[in-house]
């Protein structure tokens, strides 16, 4: 069976591709190479001796797309990664990301829907609840206005979809995530963040390793236990575990309407501080760090209600904060040695 993973050398999308070779599903890379690079083949090989086949293809040229799926012919099933995601750059250039987030999605479905049938797995995100009213977040939850153009394109995307299946015979799943970390237990993968991290994970594993000063906490006044932002830290490996399961509910039938949608995240928040503290203990580093103001369109508190994707999808994130940090930081002094 062969899988499209479109984005597939981006951090997500390369644990994925691994978690679907694992499977014995056979692998279709798709990736610009603008946010990853060719040595992530050489990662994957590594863990599963199995190179994935890669095809670097700018989503955004429909014309590569409709010829991608013209040569892949006997290619239903497609998880698609393939966006832009860092929500500060969104708010500089909006048009950038409705372009590369928007259009590309449209011309995937678009080579799908002329299919007699397909299957397709969307990389949505726990944003498109903003501050959602009740911990911990169900599916239900109402979407908020998007506080980013990044977040907008989640919502846009997952209505497209919608829209999409009513009139097609593609079978979707929206998954929704909540906050990835870590790398592969191996090392040979992990996140490349380029430039200055904007995630607190990176920005912790380059300050441990000496590459930051220290880190800024944006913020101790937050209604919360100790006053810092609470939010869900999903294991990339239990993340990239869930699109097998939802993979696999979709090519055996089991999905229960055109279009379902599943919070993934492991059901626990922990604030920055409680973030610090477990990677002082995994790392045995003193994290050099200092609270200033809140960051723009933050929000409090995010957690997932992950019972939905624990019963439906028969999936449930096993790894602890305490192992993504590890993992993370193992990748970081194997990345800088
Ligand atoms: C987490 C917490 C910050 C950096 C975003 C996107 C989401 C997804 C994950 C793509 C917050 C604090 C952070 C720092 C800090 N991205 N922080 N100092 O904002 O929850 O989610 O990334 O899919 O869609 O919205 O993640 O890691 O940026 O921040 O204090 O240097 O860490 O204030 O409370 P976020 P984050």
């Amino acid at each position: 069976m062969k899988i499209v993973v479109t984005g597939g050398l981006g951090f997500i999308g390369s644990h994925t591709v691994v978690e679907l070779q694992n499977e014995g599903f056979e692998v279709v890379i798709i990736d610009n190479l603008s946010n990853s690079s060719r040595e992530v083949l050489e990662g994957i090989e590594a863990i599963t001796s199995i190179v994935p086949i890669f095809e670097e293809m700018d989503l955004r040229d429909k014309q590569s797309v409709q010829q991608f799926f013209k040569k892949h012919s006997d290619v239903s099933a497609v998880i698609h990664f393939a966006a832009s995601k860092a929500v500060g750059e969104s708010v500089e250039d909006p048009l950038l990301y409705y372009e590369n987030n928007i259009n590309t999605l449209v011309y995937v479905l678009q080579e799908l829907q002329k299919k007699p049938a397909s299957q397709f797995i969307f990389s949505s995100s726990c944003t498109v609840y903003g501050q959602a009213e009740k911990m911990p977040i169900t599916e239900n939850a109402s979407i908020q206005i998007a506080m980013s153009p990044y977040g907008n394109t989640k919502q846009i995307g997952e209505e497209i979809i919608t829209d999409v299946v009513r009139v097609s015979n593609i079978n979707a799943i929206l998954l929704r995530y909540f906050n990835p970390i870590g790398a592969h237990p191996t090392a040979h993968i992990g996140e490349l963040p380029i430039g200055v991290p904007q995630n607190l994970v990176p920005f912790i594993t380059q300050t441990g390793i000496g590459m930051r000063q220290e880190l800024a906490v944006y913020g101790d006044d937050y209604p919360t236990s100790d006053g810092t932002c609470v939010r869900d830290y999903i294991h990339v490996v239990d993340l990239a575990k869930a699109h097998v399961a939802a993979m696999k509910r979709l090519l055996q039938n089991k999905n229960k309407e055109k279009v379902e949608t599943f919070n993934v995240g492991t059901g626990t928040g922990s604030t920055v501080l409680e973030v610090i503290n477990t990677f002082e203990k995994v790392s045995g580093k003193k994290l050099p760090y200092k609270i200033v103001g809140r960051r723009e369109g933050d929000i409090t508190s995010a957690y997932a209600n992950t019972d939905k994707a624990n019963e439906e999808l028969g999936w449930k994130a096993l790894s602890t904060l305490e192992d993504g940090l590890a993992s993370a930081w193992k990748w970081e002094q194997k990345i800088r040695s």
